[in-house]
C-alpha cells in the first residue's frame, strides 16, 4: 500500500505522518510539501526519530513535490490541506487513487449551504455525488465502498456522534444547544497573531456563536438526516490547551427516557466499534483520548432534557486518526490498524 500525505507541514500532515509509520498495511509513505520539498521529511517532525526509514520507497526519506507523487501512482491519497484549495490540488489523483479529503471540500452536498458556509460554491461540485462522508461509525458501509471521502471536520465528529443516535431514535426535539471547547491547534499550524502563546494562554473566549461558524452548516445537515425537525446552536470556544476538544451538549427530550434507555440506545447503534467508549456517570476529560483515535462519550438526563458531553483529540479523532480509520474501513484492514485506543498519560 502506498499513501500520499497532501500539506505534510501542517499539524494534520505531520499526525499522518506518524500514524502512517507505524501502520502495517502501509508500505510506502510518499510525502508531498508545496512549500519544503527536497527536504528530508523527518525535518518537519524529528520527534518521529527513525520511524519512516523503513517506509520511505522512491522518495528516499525526502519530501517531493506534487507532480513526483502524482508519477508514483498511489493507492490511497490523504489531503490535509486548506479548504477551497484541497479539492482542486487533489484533482490529479481522482479515479486513480483513493482520496481521503481532511478539507471540508467534499463535506457538503448541496451547492448553496456550501455556498452560505464557505461564501462559494463547492470546488468540484461535479464530483460531490460521488463522496461519502467519512464519520466512521455511522457510515461505514459506504464508506467501504468509496473513492472520495470527505474526512468530518473536528468540530462536527465531537458534536455528531452523541447526537446522531438519539435524533435516530426520535428521542430530541426543538433546538440542540451544543457548546465546544477546543484546543489551539485546532486553527493549524499558520501563524497567526491570534494563536501566539501570549494571545491564548490563560485566555478563553467564544467565537462565531450561533449558527455562524462554517461547522454550523455542517453538523445541521448531518442531524437533518436522521431528524429534520431539529434545530440548532453551536457556539465553540477557544481553550488554552494544544490538542483536545470538549463538546456539551442540551437539548429537550421528546419522551421520558431513563439513563439507562440512553445506554441501550448508544449499545444499540454503536455494537462493538472500537473507537466508541461509553462512559456513563462519568464526565468525560480530554486527557483521556489525547493521543487517541477515541470519542468518549456520557450523558445525564435531567427532568425533560438531556446533556451529553463527548471528548476527543481534535488531532485524532477530529482529523488524521480518522482519516486512517477511513482508509482501513475503505481497504478491508483491521480497522485499529495503526490507532490507539488509548490516551498517553
Ligand atoms: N487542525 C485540526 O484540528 C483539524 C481538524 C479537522 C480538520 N482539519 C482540516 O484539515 C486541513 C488541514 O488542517 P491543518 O490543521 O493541518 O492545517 P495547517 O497546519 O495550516 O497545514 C496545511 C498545510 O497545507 C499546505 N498548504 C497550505 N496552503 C496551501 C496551498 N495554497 N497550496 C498547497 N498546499 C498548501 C501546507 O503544507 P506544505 O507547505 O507542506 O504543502 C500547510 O502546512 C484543513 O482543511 C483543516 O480545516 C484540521
Amino acid at each position: 500500500m502506498k499513501a500520499v500525505i497532501l500539506g505534510t507541514t501542517g499539524y494534520t500532515g505531520m499526525i499522518l505522518l506518524r500514524l502512517l509509520a507505524d501502520h502495517p498495511d502501509v508500505d510506502e509513505i510518499i510525502p508531498v510539501s508545496s512549500s519544503r520539498f527536497g527536504q528530508p521529511a523527518a525535518s518537519v517532525d524529528p520527534g518521529i526519530g527513525k520511524a519512516i526509514e523503513k517506509k520511505q520507497g522512491l522518495c528516499k526519506g525526502n519530501l517531493v513535490t506534487l507532480e513526483e507523487a502524482i508519477a508514483m501512482k498511489p493507492d490511497v491519497v490523504f489531503a490535509g490541506l486548506p479548504h477551497l484549495e484541497s479539492a482542486k490540488i487533489c484533482q490529479p489523483f481522482f479515479g486513480k487513487s483513493v482520496v481521503i479529503d481532511l478539507s471540508a471540500d467534499f463535506r457538503i452536498k448541496d451547492h448553496k449551504l456550501f455556498a452560505q458556509a464557505y461564501g462559494q460554491e463547492p470546488p468540484c461540485p461535479e464530483l460531490l455525488p460521488q463522496s461519502v462522508y467519512g464519520l466512521c461509525e455511522v457510515y461505514a458501509d459506504q464508506i467501504k465502498k468509496a473513492d472520495i471521502i470527505a474526512n468530518p471536520g473536528c468540530y462536527p465528529t465531537c458534536t455528531l456522534l452523541p447526537v446522531i443516535p438519539l435524533a435516530k431514535a426520535g428521542l430530541l426535539k426543538g433546538k440542540i444547544v451544543a457548546n465546544a471547547l477546543s484546543g489551539i491547534s485546532g486553527s493549524g499550524r499558520k501563524a497567526k497573531v491570534q494563536s501566539l502563546f501570549c494571545e491564548r494562554t490563560e485566555n478563553t473566549c467564544a467565537y462565531l456563536p450561533g449558527q455562524t461558524h462554517r461547522h454550523f452548516t455542517e453538523i445541521l445537515s448531518q442531524i437533518a438526516t436522521f431528524d429534520s425537525g431539529l434545530d440548532l446552536f453551536f457556539t465553540p470556544h477557544l481553550v488554552p490547551l494544544k490538542r483536545g476538544m470538549e463538546v456539551t451538549t442540551v437539548v429537550d427530550l421528546a419522551k421520558p427516557v431513563t439513563n439507562d434507555e440512553v445506554l441501550h440506545i448508544y449499545q444499540d447503534f454503536y455494537g462493538d466499534r472500537p473507537f466508541v467508549n461509553l462512559v456513563p456517570g462519568t464526565l468525560p476529560e480530554t486527557k483521556n483520548v489525547w493521543g487517541s483515535n477515541r470519542c468518549d462519550i456520557s450523558w445525564q438526563v435531567q427532568g425533560s432534557t438531556i446533556l451529553l458531553f463527548s471528548v476527543i483529540d481534535n488531532l485524532v479523532k477530529g482529523a488524521s486518526g480518522q482519516a486512517v480509520q477511513n482508509m482501513n474501513i475503505r481497504f478491508g484492514f483491521k480497522e485499529t490498524a495503526g490507532l490507539s485506543l488509548y490516551g498517553e498519560l
